[in-house]
């Protein structure tokens, strides 16, 4: 309730339905003279103040998220949904602009307890939507750019790319989006927009999410030009990066209703018939498998088969 200090809160009068003022911006709710003014209705916000109010729910999320973090708490995938979701949903109104902060608390935390990030990672398969995707490839983003050595910054900037690679899917019809089926080629066409929709709602958004263009324009191009939206073969390392993580979040994942999710093995293997075709990073592509191990983690006997595993397939 904190975060409606700065706002002006409406109600709705049951007899007259007139709309009123509840509270001015400035008074909390622990004031006294509205403790005598109990509400149980909806309140309501002006319309020009949604974004100062997603900007502040935002705010409380990112502190709130900071001591999860550091008490190492297991809801902190259910905190980062929250606050993805919520930035999602109104991505034009430019809470995008709180998110920075976020990245630089999750990279932050990971150096000190990479657990963290593993369990960001492990999928739920019941509630998949594209909020859990982004974060899914975040995660994995994060640990690549951990075991490739990456600067803090670099790792913030590419955490944060990944986060928002998707997000021009937040203009994409429903239908679209969860059809159960494969996509005839008309609505193909219009999923593929989602690039460049993303690109425009980052560009129009804060400056911090500028460095993120990049990744959403350029995360389906394949290096064979085949890619889309505009078939370059010269891609940005970010977009070679996602590239291949988002197809591999995309495939082990139980997404859609028409086939099942792949194990992480045979994801692998399909991903290595596209670099040996020429249309993905083989460096980026070898750093990501064994980056992936770094996830296992322990000395399972799995953990040993998966390196295994991927020794043959980058060797
Ligand atoms: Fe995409
Ligand atoms: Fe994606």
């Amino acid at each position: 309730m904190k975060y409606y200090d700065d706002i002006n809160l409406f109600y709705r009068n049951k007899t007259s339905g007139e709309i009123l003022l509840y509270k001015s911006a400035g008074m909390n709710f622990r004031d006294e003279r509205l403790k005598e003014k109990t509400y149980t209705g909806d309140l309501y916000i002006r319309q020009q103040d949604k974004g100062l109010c997603l900007s502040k729910v935002q705010k409380g999320f990112s502190s709130h998220l900071d001591e999860t973090m550091h008490e190492g708490n297991a809801r902190v995938k259910q905190e980062l949904i929250n606050i993805i979701d919520e930035t999602l949903q109104e991505p034009r109104s430019g809470g995008l602009e709180v998110l920075p902060d976020t990245m630089e608390i999750i990279v932050d935390s990971y150096s000190r307890q990479p657990d963290v990030i593993k369990n960001l990672a492990k999928i739920s398969h019941t509630d998949y939507t594209t909020t859990i995707h982004s974060l899914n490839v975040m995660a994995l983003t994060v640990g690549y750019c951990f075991y490739t050595k990456r600067s803090f910054e670099e790792t913030v900037r590419y955490g944060l790319t990944a986060l928002f690679h998707d997000i021009g899917k937040t203009e994409i019809p429903r239908e679209i989006l969860i059809a159960p089926r494969q996509l005839t080629e008309y609505e193909f066409e219009q999923m593929k927009r989602h690039t460049v929709l993303g690109a425009e709602i980052l560009q129009a958004n804060d400056p911090s999410v500028h460095p993120c263009i990049d990744g959403a324009l350029e995360h389906h191009e394949k290096l064979d030009g085949r890619g889309y939206p505009y078939g370059k073969r010269s891609i940005s390392e970010i977009g070679q990066i996602l590239a291949i993580i988002d197809s591999y979040e995309a495939i082990t994942n139980d997404d859609r209703l028409y086939r099942t999710s792949m194990d992480p093995m045979d994801a692998l293997r399909l991903l290595k018939e596209e670099v040996d075709s020429g249309r993905m990073n083989r460096q980026i592509f070898e750093d990501f498998a064994y980056s992936l191990t770094d996830f296992a983690g322990g000395r399972s006997s799995s953990h040993i088969t998966r390196i295994a595993g991927i020794e043959a397939l980058t060797g």
